[in-house]
This record gives structure tokens, sequence and C-alpha cells, in this order.
């Protein structure tokens, strides 16, 4: 079974593919798609060589050119140096503006082989094959890309939307736990912001889910895609607003991340306590209700998913780094707030100490 979502964009719409066990057909839909496919430069996460190997046997049976360039795992892949080099490579391998670049790995190769592909010659055509289930439910739809500077995380890069995105569930099956349970956070993300049946689903199915059961995988995974679509299809380019509420828990997760050097948690999970302190902080301003925050908080547990700070980040230490947040603007930090399961609103101007209570109760 394979299902389509469609990212309806003025310009380039595009698809996206779901299926378990179903890549070498996802890419015989992508060459139709694609004219002139001649010549592929591959840029794959080096943990995932063998889904590689696979995507180039099977376009190399379709008569296309593969080059494959193999990028170290990692987030520090995001990098200057990697760019210079993808683009290097690219020139010795006759890489010309009717070739197509073939992301294959996580959020870090999406994004850095989809900033590759929008800069080679000002733009040449680009696929996506998410590996984590953070980059299937997240970054590999909506079109941002780029890269980190030394010192600030993703500071460089442009919109540059895929032709096509190919998710295959079956390439999860090598992922770690902990990478594979971080992503889930994304998915309750969209539960709380926009859906309370996608939330009740991640409820009925959490341990189905835990054990990645393939048709809750499918469900989870094509659910979130259609619900990041339409934010996406909506708010391109984050001028409206709308794409802000996909920031939900971000704010204070982004800080954690930063005040525990990014070593500490993976991007999910310090998602997954940034929900529990911006559900607490919505009950403590009669938002929402208690029954609801502990519904978000039991769900996130049973995901396998901290709720908790277990650092000594003192309060106003985090509070600085969420002045830092790149969404914050003139000084005023907005933030994202649930009013019930399935909606959100954003919020401006909340007490500095009602955000610091927040905090402090999850701790
Ligand atoms: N562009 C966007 O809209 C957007 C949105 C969210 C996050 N991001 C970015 O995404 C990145 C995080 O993505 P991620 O969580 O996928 O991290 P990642 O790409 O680093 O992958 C996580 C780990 O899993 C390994 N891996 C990937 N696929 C595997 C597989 N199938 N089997 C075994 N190991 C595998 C990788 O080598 C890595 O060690 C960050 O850089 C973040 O900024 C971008």
């Amino acid at each position: 079974m394979q299902s389509t979502v469609e990212v309806k964009l003025s310009e380039r719409s595009y698809p996206i593919w779901i299926g378990t066990g179903m890549l070498a057909e996802q890419l015989a839909l992508a060459y139709e798609r694609i004219p002139n496919w001649k010549h592929a430069v591959l840029i794959a996460d080096q943990s995932v060589s063998p889904i590689a190997d696979q995507v180039a046997e099977a376009l190399t049976s379709k008569g296309i050119r593969c080059d494959v360039n193999g990028v170290p795992s990692g987030e520090s892949s995001k990098s200057v140096d990697q760019l210079s080099r993808l683009w290097d490579a690219m020139l010795d391998q006759r890489a010309d503006r009717k070739s197509v670049v073939v992301a294959i790995g996580g959020g870090v190769i999406g994004d850095l082989a989809g900033f590759v592909a929008g800069s080679y010659m000002r733009g040449v055509r680009f696929v996506q094959i998410p590996t984590t289930l953070l980059a299937m439910v997240d970054s590999s739809v909506g079109g941002k890309t780029g890269i980190n500077l030394p010192k600030s995380k993703n500071m460089v890069g442009a919109f540059w939307q895929p032709h096509a995105v190919c998710i295959d569930t079956t390439t999860l099956q090598s992922l770690p736990d902990r990478e594979y349970l971080s992503g889930l956070a994304e998915v309750v993300k969209y539960g709380v912001i926009l859906d309370l049946e996608l939330f009740e689903y991640l409820e009925a199915h959490a341990e189905s889910l835990v054990q990645r059961a393939p048709t809750a995988v499918e469900y989870i995974v094509r659910r979130s895609c259609e619900l990041k679509a339409a934010v996406v299809a909506a708010d391109e380019r984050e001028t409206t607003g709308l794409r802000a509420i996909l920031n939900y828990g971000h704010t204070f997760g982004h800080a954690i991340e930063a005040r525990t050097s990014y070593g500490r948690y993976l991007h999910g999970e310090a998602v997954a306590i940034g929900m529990s302190m911006a559900g607490e902080l919505a009950k403590d301003l009669s938002l929402w209700s208690n029954k609801e925050l502990i519904r978000q908080t039991v769900l996130l547990k049973r995901l396998g998913l901290p709720v908790t700070l277990k650092e000594s980040i003192s309060t106003e230490d985090l509070l600085s780094a969420m002045q830092l947040d790149k969404k914050t603007e003139n000084g005023v930090l907005n933030l994202i707030l649930p009013t019930c399961l399935g909606h959100v609103e954003v919020r401006s101007n909340i007490a500095q100490s009602a955000v610091s209570a927040a905090i402090d109760h999850c701790r």
C-alpha cells in the first residue's frame, strides 16, 4: 500500500509518497515525474549506505548515471566545509543544471543536501529520501534547507522545495531506538497543535508505536505529513505567522538544547520537555485544563520521552537562552500555547514570572 500527500505550493507543488517496502516503486514514480533525468548526485549519510546502494541500483536500472557522495553522520556535517566539499565533488562529477540531487538520510542530510541543491548552479532539482522518523514527519516537508555556523545553528540557508519526497518506512528498521522515539515528539506536537484525532490515535496505539508496528507508523507519518503540508501551503515562507504554530515546545526546547551544548538531549527529547513547560504555562494561565495537560504528559511518557529537565540549568539561564531564540522578534517572546487538545494560540507579553514558574514545574 502506498499513499500520496500533495504539498500544494503556487509554483512548485510536489508529492510525498509514503509506503512500506516501496522505495523502488517510489523512485520509478520520481523518474517519471522528473523530465530529462540523466544524472543523479546522491548525498547520503554514511550510516545508511545500504539504502544509498539500493537507491543507486534502482536509478541505474533506469539508465541514470549515479554518483554517490557519503557524508559523515552527525550535526557537524551541516557545515561550510561539507557544503564546499560537495560543490567541488559535483563539479568533478560533471553535474549540470539537469542533474538531480538525491538526499538520503535524516534531517542533517536533508538540510545540507537541500542547500547544496538550492545553491549549485543557482539551483538544481532535488529529491528527498528521509530515513529518520524526524525527517519523515518534519524536516523533509516544507523546503527549509541550510547549514550551521560555528556560533549558531541553521543560520545560513534557503527555501528550496524538492521535486518529490520518497518515504519508505522500512528504512527506519536500522534507526536506533532513542532516535526513533525522539521523532515521535514531533508527532505528539502535531496532535496537540492541530489534530485531536491524531492525539487520540497516539493514545490508542502508543505501545504499537513504541514497537514500530508498520501500520501505526505509516499512519502517523502520513497524518503528520498532511498536517505539516497544509501549514506550509498556507504559509510557505513564514510570512502570515501560521507556520509559527509548528514551534510549539520549541522555544523552550531550543533553549534546553543550547544550554546543554546540544549534547545531552536529542532534539525531540528537548521538544518533549519544552511541550511540558509550555503545557504547564498554558494551564497556569487557564488556557487549557489540568486534565489536558495530564493527557499530554502521560502520552509523552508512554512514548518513552522525557517530561522533566534533569540538568541543573538555572531558570534565569534558560530564560536568557529563550530570548536569543531566532523566533523572538524585537525582544518580544512569542510562545505557542495550547487552548485545548488540537488547538494552539500565539501569545506574547507573558509575565516572566509565569514562564519561570512553568519551567520550575518541570524539574
Ligand atoms: N528543515 C527543517 O524544516 C527541519 C526541521 C526540523 C529539524 N531539522 C534539522 O534536522 C536535523 C535533525 O534531524 P535528525 O533527527 O533526522 O538527525 P540526523 O540526520 O543527525 O540523524 C540522526 C542519527 O540517525 C542516523 N541515521 C539516520 N537514518 C538512519 C537509519 N535509517 N538507520 C540508522 N541510523 C540512521 C544518523 O547517522 C544520525 O546519527 C537537525 O539538523 C535540525 O536542524 C530541519
